[in-house]
């Protein structure tokens, strides 16, 4: 492993290498895991919350699905095996309950990832909506961690409960959520430093809504979908290009026929100082 600047901060000096596909890649920031964890211990320290990254797989023209909600084969095997890396790379990965009603994913880790004992997969489901029927509920329950507000039922409560997944009630967002800012303090405090946030539009939109965003990946597929297709990110989304939540390029790779670009937001950004919602 080489040795590195320890925050991405310090990057700005370093020079991306052009691969012979002619991509710009910065190879230390991907061959670094060092370099990565102490960026998440910094965020748990500085800010007393979670490192969160948001990744999302889009079409090159930045939809998530086709207008009929399709997206299955979207980005390749080489791709969908990154995905699997990026979660082991991050302590938790968390959906709403909406990509668990519509796609049931088991969100697993590749089966040779050493020890899962530690490791989340985290579903926001104020209601307790997630059928006990469903992946993160049967396998590995235990794994399982679904935030709830005071709004879910108390037989919710114990159907889920009795299964061996984790329940947590947090308050609720004006909107009737879960309140993000809250459950990152809560996450933080519980060891786990970084969240890789892998739902679907209304999640990805109320992490973007309120900056909650150290770090996004996403995966392009050379496939345009036009129409009203859904966008990756939803939420209520800015008014002025100055209130855009803006990252900084730092790798962007061929991933099989894919492109892996990931991003990061530089410290000190203005969002900094923006106020949360919750
Ligand atoms: N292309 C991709 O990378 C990708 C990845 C994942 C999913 N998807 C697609 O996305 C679609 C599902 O979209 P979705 O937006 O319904 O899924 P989602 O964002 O995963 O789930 C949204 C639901 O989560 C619950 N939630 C609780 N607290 C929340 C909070 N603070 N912020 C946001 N949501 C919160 C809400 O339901 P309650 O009010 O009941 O709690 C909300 O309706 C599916 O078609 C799936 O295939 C695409």
């Amino acid at each position: 492993m080489k040795s590195g600047p320890t925050d991405p901060r310090h990057s700005h000096g370093e020079i991306p290498r052009r691969t012979e596909s002619g991509i710009d890649v910065n190879l230390d920031y991907i061959e670094n895991p060092a370099r990565r964890l102490s960026s998440h211990r910094l965020r748990r320290i500085v800010d007393d919350r979670s490192w969160i990254t948001l990744v999302a797989r889009i079409s090159l023209d930045g939809r998530r699905a086709t207008k009929t909600g399709d997206s299955g084969l979207m980005i390749g095997e080489e791709g969908r095996l990154r995905c699997l890396e990026l979660r082991e790379e991050h302590d938790a990965v968390l959906v709403g309950v909406g990509t668990i009603l519509a796609d049931d994913p088991d969100l697993s880790c590749r089966p040779e990832m050493t020890s899962t004992d530690d490791w989340r997969r985290i579903v926001l489901d104020s209601q307790l909506r997630t059928p006990s029927w469903t992946k993160v509920v049967r396998s590995q329950p235990e794994n399982t961690l679904i935030v709830h507000t005071p709004a879910a039922a108390g037989f919710d409560k114990e159907r889920l409960g009795n299964t061996g997944v984790a329940l947590l009630e947090m308050p609720a967002s004006p909107s009737g959520m879960v309140a993000i800012k809250p459950l990152l303090r809560r996450l933080s405090r519980d060891q786990i430093r970084s969240v890789l946030v892998e739902g679907g539009p209304t999640v990805l939109g109320s992490f973007a809504d309120q900056y909650f965003i150290d770090e996004a990946i996403f995966f392009l597929s050379p496939h345009i979908f036009g129409g009203d297709s859904p966008s990756a990110v939803g939420g209520i989304g800015v008014s002025r290009l100055a209130n855009a939540c803006r990252l900084r390029f730092e790798v962007v790779r061929m991933v099989g026929a894919d492109v892996e670009i990931r991003a990061i937001r530089p410290e000190n950004s203005e969002e900094d100082n923006v106020q949360c919602v919750d």
